[in-house]
């Protein structure tokens, strides 16, 4: 069922790939889709709203072959409905990329002490527990093995001013990776995350304290080349291919080295 206007060679031609978490071009997910899309894959992207869809808009209208439709990752029905549009579009997934994450603004800029029962559902459930339901909808799809891929931040693993309970969704959402890898590996399905460094985009905006981040890897991270968008896209573009076909259930630093630092 692949549109024969997509890209026809490549590391990922043939393939099709999911690309959930559009919001404007500042998105680590439009960077991933323009990635996997100039390796050759068939993309759909998926978007919040209809603001979200404005700039999805011009990635697909820029992207032969390339569709888009909307989900809340809140809503049940929305997850149901991008199952079966992909299943009729597609036939078969390749490739799940999830680059969502959200906390109500009142989460960080408190104390962690304050962090209330209402913010802490709802920042596990779109940023973590939205995982597994997407991969409930697009697994039976990937009837050829595939690729499952996330994204998160060295604030799972240590504290953050601010970072609060975003950071203990990511850590939830890089056990649920483990976990997905252990269960999916029969069927030839690998699941990792990306771990990137701080990048500016409208997510890292809302975090009070992501300018000291940002600016802690700019001095003290090993490698002082260029670090953004671009990076993290061709590392989901590797987890992609089949040259990461033995890499499953693993975090990958794509940081310019910063999280193996002590001072
Ligand atoms: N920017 C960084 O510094 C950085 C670093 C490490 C990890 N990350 C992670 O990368 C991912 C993408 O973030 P980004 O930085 O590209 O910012 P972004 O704001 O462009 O992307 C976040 C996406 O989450 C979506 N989202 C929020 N609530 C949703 C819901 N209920 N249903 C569906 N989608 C919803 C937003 O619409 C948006 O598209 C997030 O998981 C973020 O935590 C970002």
């Amino acid at each position: 069922m692949t549109d024969d206007t997509a890209t026809t060679d490549g590391p990922l031609a043939g393939k099709n790939c999911v690309v959930m978490g559009i919001q404007n071009r500042w998105s680590i997910a439009y960077a991933i889709a323009e990635a996997l899309a100039g390796a050759g894959a068939r993309i759909a992207v998926t978007y919040v709203d209809d603001r979200a869809k404005r700039d999805a808009d011009a990635l697909i209208a820029a992207t032969p072959g390339a569709v888009g439709h909307s989900c809340n990752v809140e809503a049940d029905e929305d997850l149901d409905a991008l199952g079966t549009v992909l299943r009729d579009e597609f036939g078969r997934v390749d490739t799940l990329v999830h680059s969502i994450g959200y906390a109500p603004a009142a989460e960080l800029q408190n104390r962690f002490l304050e962090t209330s029962r209402q913010g802490w559902d709802t920042t596990l459930g779109i940023s973590a527990y939205s995982l597994i339901a997407a991969a409930q909808r697009v697994v039976p799809l990937m009837t050829d093995g595939g690729s499952i891929i996330t994204m998160t931040y060295l604030g799972a693993t240590r504290a953050f001013p601010r970072y609060n309970v975003m950071g203990v969704a990511k850590a939830a959402l890089e056990a649920t990776v483990r976990y997905l890898a252990a269960d999916l590996g029969e069927q030839r399905i690998r699941v990792n995350a990306i771990s990137a460094g701080p990048i500016k985009t409208a997510a890292a905006r809302g975090i009070p304290g992501f300018g000291d981040m940002h600016g802690q890897l700019l001095d003290n991270a090993p490698l002082k080349v260029p670090f953004g968008q671009p990076q993290v896209a061709t590392t989901a573009l590797f987890l992609a291919s089949d040259a990461a076909a033995s890499i499953t259930g693993q975090t990958l630093f794509v940081d310019n080295g910063y999280s193996i630092m002590g001072m």
